[in-house]
């Protein structure tokens, strides 16, 4: 199965760039840079991921990032992310980046463009991997700090393939982002968010009713919610779930006890993904191998996901068709 599962074309709609960062590059950028880490060794950071929910994760998500300095550093962030995942059969990845998190360290938009571009179109050239944009707007900092980001970043806007909401989700709800969804709306942009992670099902709601999202990032807590499980079928809303994630952060206390099934058998459309796989244990493959653990999925299940996520995926229609054909000749 998992050579199945390897080989089967894989899209990605959920990572976070920053937090593909694993300690051997953490450790290689900060040399580089001048960076003092509060890490002696690559295994005191690992000793550090020890999650008890999502809060103390970003204590160290953030903490991390601060080796990323130049455009050469997101460059090699993200082509070190794109090799791994094109070795586990991943043929196009959405990337969320946090500017905001740069932008608060003294780093600029552009030098995180510049890098992250540069790798794209390395990406595409070198491994034939197609790869989206996503401008993630940070929950737990003010409105009006994300909505100065957006209009900022206007010779960027055709780059974007959307705008995410991220961070820490309880006591920030997406209402308090109307304005810059709207925004974005206005300007041609589709839109996600992280929703229903750890934050109630009111809160998948609101990024639907106010944000106007295309799909919704995580969303497992829909469940509690019968109602808005019969929406999110009924609209076809795609959920990225991500199982390995939701484990480390205790939004589940094991594997075996994920909605996942029960997400399934709601008939929703589901898609699997990493989040921040450098963190959690494992990236796309792991993922899929540890529902297969879990759940014991047939071939068949795993394909109807790859196929949802080739479908909702931002890419061109010609680079859709390709995928769906390579999807059909891996089964
Ligand atoms: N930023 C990076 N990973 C995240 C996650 N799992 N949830 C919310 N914000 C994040
Ligand atoms: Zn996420």
């Amino acid at each position: 199965m998992r050579d199945f599962l390897k080989r089967l074309p894989k899209v990605e709609l959920h990572l976070h760039i920053e937090g593909s960062l694993e300690p051997e590059l953490m450790f290689a950028l900060a040399r580089r840079n001048g960076v003092e880490l509060p890490f002696a060794s690559v295994e005191e950071v690992r000793a550090a991921y020890d999650f008890q929910d999502l809060p103390s994760f970003l204590e160290l998500y953030y903490r991390g990032m601060s080796v990323l300095k130049r455009a050469e550093d997101f460059h090699d962030l993200a082509m070190d992310y794109f090799r791994r995942a094109h070795a586990e059969g991943v043929v196009h990845v959405e990337m969320h980046f946090d500017p905001q998190a740069h932008l608060a360290r003294g780093i600029e938009l552009d030098v995180v463009m510049e890098g992250l571009s540069l790798a794209r179109r390395e990406a595409e050239r070198e491994l034939g991997m197609s790869t989206a944009l996503i401008m993630a707007f940070l929950r737990d900092r003010p409105a009006d700090e994300a909505m100065k980001v957006l209009e900022s970043a206007a010779p960027y806007w055709e780059m974007l393939d959307a705008v995410g909401l991220d961070s820490a989700e309880r006591g920030h709800p997406p209402s308090k982002f109307t304005e810059v969804f709207q925004r974005a709306k206005m300007l041609g942009i589709p839109r996600v968010a992280h929703a229903g992670e750890e934050g109630p099902p009111d809160y998948i709601r609101e990024a639907l009713d106010l944000l106007d999202v295309c799909r919704v990032d995580h969303g497992v807590r829909c469940l509690e919610d019968p109602d808005l499980v019969a929406r999110l079928r009924d609209e076809a809303i795609v959920l990225t779930v991500c199982p390995l994630s939701n484990v480390r952060l205790k939004v589940v206390e094991r594997i075996e006890d994920h909605p996942l099934p029960q997400l399934l058998d709601a008939g929703l459309r589901l898609t699997i993904n990493s989040d921040d796989p450098a963190y959690f244990g494992g990236g796309m493959l792991d993922n899929f191998v540890a529902c297969h653990d879990a759940f014991g999925w047939s071939k068949e299940t795993f394909i109807q996901l790859a196929g949802t996520a080739i479908e909702d995926a931002f890419m061109s229609d010609a680079r859709r068709l390709e995928l769906h054909r390579q999807l059909a000749e891996s089964a």
